[in-house]
């Protein structure tokens, strides 16, 4: 431990991972816990948080877990008292609650676009509702959004609800850092480009490649200027720096984490 959140109460949503292994929530949760965070880790499936507990422990840190449905506000407010209530305070949020659905507009149905919006973007509004009173009346606080490079770049595949509610996790950051930065308050998202994360083996290969993980690592990783992919770790090693006070004078922006992916268009 280095101690670069030493002291801080880190509230970090979608702490679990759909699978085993470095989900971007599950290396967020342990890698803040290793640099001395407390970490309130709330997942809808405690199940979930189960690996990220054994990780943080493992690594002498400390965690709570609590379950809820980040796209409810009775259930964000409730697990925003709890958290008050065992740890007295919130100095960092990570808004890790997000995933895509396929499709363009016509191909979509009408309660799936809904549906995205609510886990995409109306989990971080709910969040930052809840959460930001308690920021300000501390006068401090520091919010990462995860969003990814579909909310920028056409990234492989139509996922229309998804590349949009992602584009709108990194305006809606902008917007609240301004709002609250005479308030001691920073917001910043990180932007995840194509990672191997438990996600890729659960859900995506079914959708993309009929189940067939390593074509689609291959059809990822041709996209990737780097010649390597990068997992939940390399999230979490971003959102800790903007979390940390090494950030102090950084808000509003966007940290892109996708081995040069974005910047390529050959
Ligand atoms: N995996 C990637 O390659 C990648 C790339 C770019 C961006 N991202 C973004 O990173 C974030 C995490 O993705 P991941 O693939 O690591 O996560 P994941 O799919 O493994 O999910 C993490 C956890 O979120 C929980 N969760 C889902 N809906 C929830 C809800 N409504 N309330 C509370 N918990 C809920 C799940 O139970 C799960 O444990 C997402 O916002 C995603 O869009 C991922």
């Amino acid at each position: 431990m280095s101690g670069r959140l030493q002291g801080k109460v880190a509230l970090v949503t979608g702490a679990g991972s759909v699978g085993p292994g470095w989900g971007n929530g599950r290396a967020i949760a342990v890698r803040f816990a290793q640099e001395g965070a407390r970490v309130y880790a709330v997942d809808r499936d405690l199940e979930r948080m189960e690996e990220t507990v054994r990780l943080v422990e493992q690594a002498g840190g400390e965690i709570v877990t609590a379950g809820c449905d980040v796209t409810q506000s009775d259930a964000v407010a409730t697990v925003v008292a709890q958290c008050l209530e065992r740890f007295g305070r919130i100095d960092v949020l990570v808004n890790n609650v997000g995933g895509s659905a396929a499709g363009g507009p016509v191909e979509m149905s009408e309660e799936v676009w809904d549906a995205q919006i609510d886990h995409n973007l109306k989990s971080v509004f709910l969040t930052c509702k809840h959460v930001l009173p308690v920021m300000e009346r501390q006068g401090s606080g520091a919010i990462v959004n995860i969003s990814s490079t579909s909310g920028m770049r056409w990234t492989g595949s139509a996922q229309v609800a998804y590349a949009s509610t992602k584009a709108g996790v990194i305006q809606f950051s902008r917007v609240v850092a301004v709002q609250y930065a005479k308030k001691g308050i920073r917001v910043n998202t990180v932007v995840p480009g194509q990672l191997y994360t438990p996600m890729v083996d659960v859900r995506l290969a079914k959708q993309r490649t009929g189940g067939d993980v390593t074509a689609l690592l291959a059809q990822r990783q041709s996209r990737i200027p780097l010649p390597f992919m990068g997992d939940g770790r390399d999230t979490a090693n971003a959102a800790l720096f903007l979390a940390s006070d090494e950030a102090r004078f950084i808000t509003g922006t966007e940290l892109v984490v996708d081995g040069g992916m974005s910047v390529r268009c050959d």
